[in-house]
């Protein structure tokens, strides 16, 4: 068989939360849709999101507390009016995906159920036990699918179709059997989830390569804040998987060695509930200085057992089983053992509040579109609230399906060829047919051993620029791979070779920006330059690479609003 070309309106490349919710509204329009991913769409990313989803709903909340909490937790970089935006319309969202089927918990009066999140002045994450992820994903899902939306699963994109300025489309392989195809659409949406699989300890799914970012990168567009990387506090010692912040939230309790509930230290008011930069670097700062727990002293103990057993088995069920899975400790008992993980990426492809991607400063790409962990906003800034993904996700999916459903009449079908399948066959014979020595797993260990030690929650000029050589490194020892599989059928070898290959692509990205950011921002705690620098540096980063992999940064304002510049305490 030679090169399909498959015709739609519309595609959506990813299934979370943000690519089924923008799907169901251009099939729900009366668009015709299909939906590329490289999983089942149930084992998306989104799946995995625990807490909760934040909207101002209760009497003693407001909008513009939640924008307010949203602004500062960003450490001002976030763009205030797409802040404006969500929250406003975080409470309708909520009823939205309540409409379509999500069971949220309730209180006892009846209402939904909000439990407290990091950051934030009134419990105003709405949950569904500790599933809430998972329960919007199969809801969205479910109604993309009943709504007549085409997904083909277990398709890897590893292309976009990009000339003159415009999107046209994806080039995309079969993974059961290695058929390429091409999808000629007149609208493309990236919603391919983030990258914080290149860090060793992260809570991230094995699918989370950055790929879409990586794919953008290549044609010259830019990247967006790549350096504000998020380690989320709690990650079960030793592997990362997510603890989620609803255990500090229902009342949770840190812990060092000396059995001091040490936030009094860094966050006197908010103790574990400040924003997450601030807690991780806490416990990772009493792990360094030698007050750490566990086999290895590199941990530190959560503990929930006042909650009591009935509490956390109401609302923290699979957080208990995880610990009791990963770490033979029942929460319930005896605290448990965590520390900080990578956990979410702040940056990302750069899109205006509609959804539309940026080809600069000022321009944007016709007929491409990205909404997710995927894309920057920017609604987090230098540091994300715990629960303003999930809203973030499926907020923004859904309004970028309706810009994609309002534009895409005036999109004419730019005609593909098997041409334009070129550089995808081109990238599968190197990774089948390089003949080197060098393996994908060795050097991926690598790059994730050095991307924590040197680009993670502490870095400085000499680590970055550490990180930064080892990537020019592993890109040249990439040249010299080798795959042992060259089957056609379920050839994950090759799949995880590629995915490398984005993983090195947008590592530069991050450590680039980094390099230059000297200043410390959120997540970006610079250790020579441990104050936020306003004057120099509250802009946004937008790095772009060259044909030859260098990266050149470039800058652009922040949205600035209601919301004035302060020092930022919890
Ligand atoms: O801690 C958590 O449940 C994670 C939520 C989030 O990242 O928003």
């Amino acid at each position: 068989m030679g090169i399909p070309i498959y015709t739609y309106d519309a595609i959506v490349v990813g299934a979370g939360l943000a690519g089924c919710a923008a799907a169901r509204e251009l099939q729900v329009a009366g668009k015709k849709v299909a939906v590329i991913t490289k999983l089942h769409p149930l084992r998306s990313h989104s799946g995995a999101a625990q807490g909760g989803i934040n909207a101002a709903l209760s009497d003693k909340d407001s909008v513009e507390l939640h924008e307010f909490d949203t602004v500062k937790g960003s450490d001002y970089l976030a763009d205030q009016d797409a802040v404006e935006f969500m929250c406003k319309n975080a409470p309708e969202t909520i009823r939205w995906a309540e409409r379509m089927g999500a069971a949220f918990s309730r209180s006892a009066d009846g209402k939904i159920a909000q439990r407290p999140f990091g950051g934030q002045s009134s419990p105003r994450a709405c949950y569904a036990k500790d599933r809430t992820g998972l329960t919007l994903l199969q809801t969205i899902y479910e109604q993309a699918f009943r709504s007549g939306v085409k997904f083909w699963d277990e398709w890897y994109v590893s292309d976009i179709i990009y000339k003159d300025g415009k999107v046209s489309g994806v080039v995309a392989f079969n993974i059961r059997d290695m058929q390429v195809a091409i999808f000629n659409a007149k609208s493309v949406m990236f919603a391919t989830g983030g990258y914080a699989r290149s860090y060793k300890i992260n809570s991230n799914a094995h699918a989370n390569t950055g790929d879409g970012l990586s794919i953008v990168a290549r044609h010259g567009l830019p990247l967006e804040d790549m350096e504000f990387v998020q380690f989320h506090p709690s990650g079960l010692s030793g592997n990362g998987v997510l603890i989620s912040e609803a255990a500090r939230g229902e009342g949770g309790r840190l812990f060092n060695s000396l059995g001091e509930r040490f936030m009094e230290k860094y966050a006197p008011n908010a103790m574990e509930l400040a924003s997450r930069d601030v807690v991780s670097r806490a416990i990772l700062n009493e792990i360094r200085e030698g007050r750490g727990v566990g086999p290895r002293k590199d941990a530190v103990y959560i503990d929930v057992t006042h909650l009591g057993k009935d509490l956390i088995m109401e609302r923290l069920p699979e957080l208990r089983d995880l610990a009791l899975t990963f770490l033979g400790l029942d929460m319930i008992k005896e605290p448990i053992l965590i520390s900080a993980t990578a956990h979410y990426s702040m940056g990302g492809i750069p899109v205006n509040i509609a959804g539309n991607v940026r080809k600069n400063n000022t321009e944007f790409v016709e007929g491409f579109y990205a909404a997710g962990e995927c894309s920057c906003v920017s609604v987090h800034g230098a540091n994300r609230l715990g629960a303003n993904s999930v809203l973030e996700a499926l907020l923004f999916g859904r309004y970028v399906g309706k810009t994609m459903v309002a534009e895409i009449d005036s999109i004419p079908l730019r005609p593909a060829t098997v041409e334009d399948a070129a550089t995808a066959l081109k990238e599968i014979a190197f990774v089948l047919n390089n003949n080197g020595s060098e393996t994908i797993p060795a050097l991926r260990e690598e790059l994730q051993q050095c991307m924590t030690a040197n680009a993670g929650a502490f870095r400085t000029g000499e680590t970055l620029s550490i990180a930064s050589a080892k990537i020019k490194e592993l890109r040249d020892r990439f040249q010299h791979i080798r795959i042992k599989d060259k089957s056609k059928v379920f050839n994950t070898e090759m799949q995880e070779a590629i995915e490398f290959g984005h993983m090195l692509d947008y590592s530069a990205f991050i450590v680039e920006s980094a390099i230059e950011r000297k200043e410390s921002r959120g997540a970006h705690y610079r250790e020579d330059y441990l104050a936020r620098d306003d004057e120099n540096f509250l802009k946004h980063t937008m790095a772009y690479m060259d044909n030859e992999g260098n990266i050149s940064l470039d800058y652009m304002d922040v949205v600035l609003g209601k919301h004035e510049l302060k020092a930022r305490n919890y």
